[in-house]
């Protein structure tokens, strides 16, 4: 599918009906998101799918998007790592075979120390950054596979991990609900793009 067309074809999807989605499909369209860039391809981030616990996940949200996640086939939340250190040495751990030397010192020691001084601002800039690409990259991917998505940021980041039994380690980022659709879905408003276009 051509770049335009796949994105005039991607809509936030808010109502699913009952038909189910393959968990493999999901697992293929994870598999595209992760080609998105990150900063120092440090690929930060971590999918859960969620079936069983996902009516438990709904009880926790706001009720718009309570009933999102209720009718959605799956919900996939993604999460990020908030220790950038361990995060570097599995890199390069799991890369040794396909890294080369330099680049493995470079995630087992200078990339650490740079870790090593971000404040928790920074940190959390540069774990949103890296989760909103991703994000894109799977609601395209998803797209691309004929299977309807939508992004939500309105959930209780305070009680996700314990609902779905994830380390505190791995911050709660983005909801993902994923399903078939069969609403007849019109592009939502843009801006002119010269209102948003500044050239010096
Ligand atoms: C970061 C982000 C957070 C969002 N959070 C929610 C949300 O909590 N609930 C919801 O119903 N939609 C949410 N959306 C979907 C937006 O409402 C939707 O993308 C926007 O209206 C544009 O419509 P479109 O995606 O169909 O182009 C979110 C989208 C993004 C990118």
């Amino acid at each position: 599918m051509k770049f335009l067309e796949l994105n005039k074809k991607r809509h936030a999807v808010k109502k699913f009906n009952d038909k189910p989605v393959d968990l493999k499909d999901i697992r293929t369209a994870i598999e595209i998101a992760q080609l998105a860039p990150s900063a120092n391809n440090i690929q930060p981030w971590k999918f859960v799918i969620v079936k069983e616990k996902k009516e438990q996940l709904a009880q926790s949200l706001p009720a718009l998007n309570k009933v999102q996640v209720e009718q959605a086939q799956y919900v996939i939340a993604l999460f990020t790592d908030t220790d950038l250190v361990q995060r570097a040495r599995k890199i390069a751990r799991i890369g040794s075979k396909n890294l080369p030397d330099d680049m493995i010192a470079y995630y087992m020691e200078t990339l650490p120390a740079r870790f090593a001084s971000f404040d928790d601002k920074t940190k959390g800039e540069y774990l949103a950054l890296n989760a909103g690409l991703v994000a894109m990259n799977l609601v395209l991917a998803l797209t691309d596979q004929g299977i309807a998505s939508n992004i939500i940021l309105g959930f209780d980041k305070t009680v996700a991990n314990e609902i779905l039994d994830i380390d505190e380690r791995f911050r709660p980022e983005l909801l993902i609900t994923v399903g078939y659709t069969d609403e007849k879905l019109e592009p939502s408003y843009r801006l002119p793009v010269d209102e948003i276009i500044e050239i010096r």
